[in-house]
């Protein structure tokens, strides 16, 4: 029977690079469960802390950068603060990474075969009998058991590994494809390559940061169809980070959509793609082409720059580019609320909504809002807020 709840449960992660110009709160509070087999999209703009996110899962944060608080559990174990050699078992063993630029990862000067057989060579063990030097028989214990030990496994057994690995991610020709330097291989091939090295030790967490960035469509296409196949065939639960909503409608069960260091917005793919709350998710949909677009149809970039992380607003990071910012959103962060058991969102523009359409009582709203008597919130006063608020637009204006 299983011991823990969730195979990984990321809980309230704070992660910051502390540098001469201040702390940069990278990964500002998020939290996320990941369940066996599922697939877990983490989409949003670039710098928004998805890479901090899976490198602090991973623990390879480097400096000045720090994990400051919150929980990380695989298992049910706490990785945060876990002995170094501890996580050594974990780390490539049962959570792998793959990274976005395969060159980066791959030593351009040894054979493919080289650094597949290694990073194998480097996980995997097997047991052996041992051999009672005295006697030259087997050894065994008081009770009359055989004596193991784990060995590294061997490098034939690696190598065989090696090839089936290859074959798995479908590349042909393996016993000459071993032998090719990464320079030889093509951009979707290297990154077939990366998946292999991410699998040799059958992980049951699979990260990939942007595995397709750098392709073309076609060979993301392929590249995350081979994914959702591997899935299927090793049972693995695969965290897909990704900037795209094209790769998380391809791939993903569930999707955490991030903004400056937060998950504003969370739930299963479909609920996220037809029924969005938050105001930033509605624009990246808006930014991407979709099947129902017309030809002609314009798409609508997000305006404004990502959130400046050294000067992160007091109330919602959004608001300097948000159409319905109201002045609320400049002074309070929204609170997390089910829209429904498949869906969460941090959007007072969701909150007022609700309000309007009578689903929550006027003492519901006051207490999602934290009204203090003397505090000028526009929210208090729907009416006004229909009206948009012409000071927060001024504000927003003026922030952009
Ligand atoms: N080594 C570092 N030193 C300082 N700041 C960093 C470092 N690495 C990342 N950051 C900052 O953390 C934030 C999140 O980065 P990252 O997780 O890489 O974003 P992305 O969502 O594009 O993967 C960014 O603002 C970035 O500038
Ligand atoms: S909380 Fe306010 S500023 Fe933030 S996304 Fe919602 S409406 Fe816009
Ligand atoms: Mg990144």
């Amino acid at each position: 029977m299983k011991k823990y709840n969730h195979l990984l449960e990321v809980k309230d992660l704070h992660t910051s690079f502390i540098i001469p110009a201040g702390e940069v709160k990278s990964v500002n509070g998020v939290s996320f469960t990941l369940d066996d087999g599922k697939i877990l999209g983490i989409v949003g703009e670039s710098g928004s802390g998805k890479s901090v996110t899976a490198y602090s899962i991973m623990q390879i944060i480097s400096n000045p950068g720090k994990i400051v608080g919150g929980s990380i559990k695989y298992k049910g174990e706490e990785l945060v603060g876990m002995p170094e050699k501890k996580l050594e078992e974990i780390r490539g063993n049962k959570i792998s990474i793959i990274f976005q630029d395969p060159m980066t990862s791959l030593n351009p000067v040894y054979t493919i075969g080289n650094q597949l057989v290694e990073a194998i060579r480097l996980h995997t063990f097997t047991k052996e009998l041992v051999v009672d030097k005295k006697t030259n028989k087997f050894k065994k214990d008081q009770n009359g058991n055989a004596v193991y030990k784990e060995v590294r496994i061997s490098k034939k057994d690696a190598k065989a590994k090696a090839k089936s690995m290859l074959e798995l991610v479908g590349i042909n020709e393996v016993d000459h494809r071993l032998k090719q330097y990464p320079f030889e291989f093509s951009g979707g091939m290297l990154q077939r390559i990366m998946i292999a090295m991410g699998l040799v030790c059958e992980p049951d967490i699979l990260i990939a940061d942007e595995p397709t960035t750098a392709l073309d469509v076609t060979i993301q296409a392929q590249i995350l169809e081979l994914l959702k196949e591997i899935q299927k065939k090793m049972g693995m639960a695969i965290i897909i980070i990704t900037h795209d909503l094209g790769v998380i409608a391809q791939i993903c069960d569930e999707v955490d959509v991030m903004y400056a260091g937060k998950i504003v917005e969370k739930g299963l793919v479909d609920e996220i793609f037809y029924n969005p709350q938050h105001e930033y998710t509605k624009g990246l949909l808006k930014s991407i082409p979709r099947d129902k677009d017309k030809k002609g149809d314009r798409l609508i970039p997000i305006e404004g720059n990502p959130v400046d992380v050294f000067a992160l607003p007091k109330g919602c990071a959004f608001a300097p580019r948000c159409a319905e910012c109201m002045k609320i959103c400049l002074s309070k962060y929204p609170p997390n609320l089910n829209v429904n058991s498949a869906h969460e969102t941090s959007c007072f523009k969701y909150i007022q909504q609700q309000y309007l359409d009578e689903k929550i009582s006027k003492e519901q709203l006051e207490k999602y809002i934290e009204i203090e008597k003397s505090e000028d919130a526009c929210m208090h006063d729907v009416s006004a807020c229909m009206q948009k608020d012409k000071k927060s637009k001024e504000v927003s204006k003026w922030r952009i």
